[in-house]
């Protein structure tokens, strides 16, 4: 059975995707660009495109689970980065969600048919990843409620003092793959790298992207071993 992996920019040129092959894909939603792994018989989607240029509240969200569909995928791990809302919870960390909200529009398949799927992270693969994780010996989080905004902005201090009581991460793509792919009967969990604490969590301590982009590369190592064992395990 083939796995998917979905992951951010941060995981190209990895040695986990040495030898990969580029394919494009064409789906009804659009073609999406990926890379397949004969000997792991593992597909990989970049979500930000091959280019690395196309940001979170513009990713063809549909036509990449879609991808994952119809080339015989179905289990999908999703790599994503997240802030933290927690002190407890630190950036160079690796969190496993359980749960997630999303409270904006997301995609949907069903834009032309009265259908409601009941969305969750599928519990035998989130184990399976805790697993892998735990025996590595990373410095794991096995359970938050990952909370997903629009973007692509960050959030205000406000949102992140509004939003910390109820989640404990915040990113901007895991609940709209995740609810595709529920919608397609798919299996999907995630792992995150925990890249930076969200805006405001660190009251001394400014914010901005190329921080969150320069702890998200040093975090790709361990992201990295996960997903390679996750591999041979899954797959
Ligand atoms: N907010 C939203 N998405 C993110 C963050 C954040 O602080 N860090 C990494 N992805």
């Amino acid at each position: 059975m083939t796995l998917g992996i979905i992951g951010g920019t941060s995981l190209f040129g990895t040695k986990f995707l040495e030898g990969a092959e580029e394919r494009e894909v064409d789906t009804k939603y659009g073609t999406v660009y990926l890379l397949f792994t004969a000997a792991h018989e593992v597909v990989f989607i970049p979500r930000h495109g091959k280019e690395r240029n196309i940001p979170p509240h513009r990713i063809n969200y549909k036509a990449n689970i879609m991808a994952f569909k119809e080339l015989g995928v179905e289990k999908i791990i999703g790599a994503t980065s997240v802030g933290s809302l927690k002190r407890a919870i630190k950036p160079r960390s690796l969190i496993v969600p359980h749960d997630y909200i999303s409270l904006c529009s997301i995609p949907s398949f069903y834009d032309d048919e009265l259908v409601h799927v009941t969305p969750v992270l599928d519990e035998s693969l989130r184990n399976t990843i805790i697993k892998v994780a735990k025996d590595s010996g990373m410095d794991l989080v096995e359970k938050g409620v990952y909370f997903q905004t629009v973007g692509p902005r960050l959030e205000t201090k406000a949102e992140v003092n509004f939003i910390r009581d109820y989640a404990d991460v915040v990113g901007m793509s895991m609940a709209s793959e995740a609810t595709l792919a529920t919608e397609l009967g798919l299996r999907y969990a995630s792992i995150s790298t925990v890249d930076n604490y969200a805006h405001g969590i660190i009251a001394e301590e400014e914010l901005d992207y190329e921080k969150i982009v320069d702890a998200a590369s040093k975090s790709m190592a361990d992201l990295e071993k996960v997903l390679m064992k996750l591999m041979e395990v899954v797959a």
